[in-house]
């Protein structure tokens, strides 16, 4: 019995990926190599967020997204990356980047497979040229018809998603993935490229003892937000990092609670439906915790664009009952 490292068999994201399909009779092997294209375009971008001030990486490219943002060089860069490594695996059908305005269709028959992808290339462009932590996040369905693929086939509910997952470019570099039975971190050894499982099957704790919401949105917030924040402040510690991926990791780590409510000057929250508050509320369920908009549950939500957003909390379950109970008053 040779014990390598840490002692303890290490567990590489590839092979517990493996270890699902063979698990799972009905798997053809397409998530697998899906999945391996995602993971490729992590390590790839966790890379190059690493060098970006050596290697010209950082600012901005001067042009506007279809979400009015300034775009940054590595929104830019990260979109391409896992753009072409999603077309290359064969296994998307339909593209949906939050740096895109259109949904992107595989034209090429051969190139052509069953899932639908959509992906935020870049989570928390605003902390890039300082330093602190950003993202990726992705969330996977499955096409109705492969042979007629529609963007109407990604207007649905959060409910049909398959799998969801972000990797965090923080102190540590960590991918968190949920393929419907639970949520696994694995964090990403650089020496050999290879992210290995350090998070097994993630359980939030019921209740946290810390908020994480943007007060500097406050005086547009509702009542019942003013009302909740202006009591949790009372009883627990408040955290913002102003990256969602990083938001939501500590929260799913530690327990508590964040938010991103729409408010007077956002109307429908700020936070992007289909890749930013259905993958995370994905993985936060699949983890024991609750996702909702203040008065429904965000799975729930059914876009009708591809861009639409909406106001969401997510974290410990006990926590964001809390939250809704000020929305029944
Ligand atoms: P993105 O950088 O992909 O556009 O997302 C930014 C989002 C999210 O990461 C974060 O929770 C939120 O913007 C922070 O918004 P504020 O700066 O308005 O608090
Ligand atoms: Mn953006
Ligand atoms: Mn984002
Ligand atoms: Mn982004």
């Amino acid at each position: 019995e040779i014990s390598v490292g840490r002692g303890e068999d290490l567990v590489t994201l590839t092979r517990w990926v493996i270890s699902q399909q063979q698990d799972a009779p009905e798997a053809t092997g397409d998530l697998t190599l899906l999945l391996a294209a995602i993971q490729f375009g992590c390590k790839f971008v966790a890379s190059k967020v690493k060098q970006a001030g050596l290697i010209n990486l950082l600012g901005l490219t001067g042009a506007a997204n279809v979400q009015g943002e300034e775009v940054k060089k590595l929104d830019v860069l990260a979109n391409d990356i896992f753009r072409n490594a999603l077309i290359a695996s064969g296994k998307a059908c339909i593209l949906i980047s939050e740096e895109d305005e259109n949904a992107m269709v595989i034209q090429d028959k051969n190139l052509r497979g069953k899932y639908i992808v959509t992906f935020d290339p870049l989570d928390g462009s605003s902390n890039i040229d300082c330093g602190v932590s950003i993202g990726t996040i992705f969330g996977i369905f499955k096409v109705d018809d492969s042979e007629n693929p529609n963007e109407k086939d990604v207007l649905r509910s959060g409910r049909n998603l398959i799998s969801a997952g972000y990797c965090m470019y923080g102190s540590y570099c960590e991918m968190i993935l949920s393929v419907g039975n639970g949520v696994n971190g694995f964090t990403l050894d650089p020496a050999i490229g290879e992210f290995i499982m350090t998070h097994p099957n993630i359980k939030m704790p019921s209740r946290g003892k810390i908020y994480s919401v943007n007060e500097g949105n406050y005086k547009h917030f509702d009542e019942p937000c003013k009302k909740y924040v202006d009591q949790v402040k009372q009883k627990y510690s408040a955290r913002y990092v102003g990256s969602m991926v990083s938001d939501i990791h500590r929260t799913l780590l530690y327990g508590g609670i964040f938010g991103y409510p729409a408010d007077a000057k956002s109307k429908r929250g700020k936070l992007r439906i289909l890749y930013e508050v259905f993958p995370m509320s994905f993985l936060i369920e699949q983890a024991g915790g609750k996702a909702s908009t203040g008065t429904q549950n965000a799975l729930d939500l059914i876009p009708e664009h591809i861009h639409d957003r909406s106001g969401i909390w997510l974290g410990s379950k006990e926590d964001v009952e809390e939250l809704e109970s000020f929305y029944k008053q």
